[in-house]
């Protein structure tokens, strides 16, 4: 009993999985099924939460250091491929100077990921996009750090 159900289960997960090989690249469904820095940060330098058109949400957390992304996290509520989006946008942040980092686009997204369907580049966009807020908040609150008190009060209301 319990080794047909062994069998059963297997068959149903190699049907899924040829299922999304379809519709997505192995870069794709790897990084959705094992994300990269899904963990948020503590006191992070940098921080976004962005809402794409979709209505899901993205969230960078940064931690610089010297002008460079020592480090980058997100979490999403969104879709597989928003999570494999957040995956690789962190992935090809960290290490990068701010004005690299910044200059990261749904492009570049795309084409780390080996491309998304029609309905998915959004998820790409939404990446990019919080991704750069997490950054520009990271240079606000570095020139005028007493803002940072005020937003996270603000928060709280
Ligand atoms: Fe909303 Fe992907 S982020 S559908």
């Amino acid at each position: 009993m319990a080794q047909e159900f062994d069998d059963s289960f297997k068959e149903l997960e190699q049907s899924v999985m040829e299922d999304m090989r379809k519709v997505y690249s192995e870069k794709t469904i790897d990084h959705f099924l094992n994300p990269r820095n899904l963990a948020g940060i503590a006191a992070p330098d940098g921080f976004a939460r962005i809402a794409g058109p979709c209505g899901d949400t993205m969230e960078i957390h940064l931690k610089v250091k010297d002008g460079q992304v020592l480090n980058a996290s997100f979490w999403t509520d969104g879709c597989g491929p928003s999570i494999a989006s957040g995956s690789m946008v962190t992935e090809l942040a960290k290490g990068k100077s701010l004005s690299e980092a910044q200059k990261i686009t749904q492009q570049d997204v795309l084409y780390a990921l080996g491309g998304l369907p029609e309905e998915s580049l959004h998820c790409a966009l939404l990446a990019a996009n919080t991704l750069k807020e997490a950054i520009k908040d990271y240079l606000v609150f570095k020139r005028e750090p007493w803002k940072r008190a005020y937003k996270s009060g603000q928060d709280f209301k």
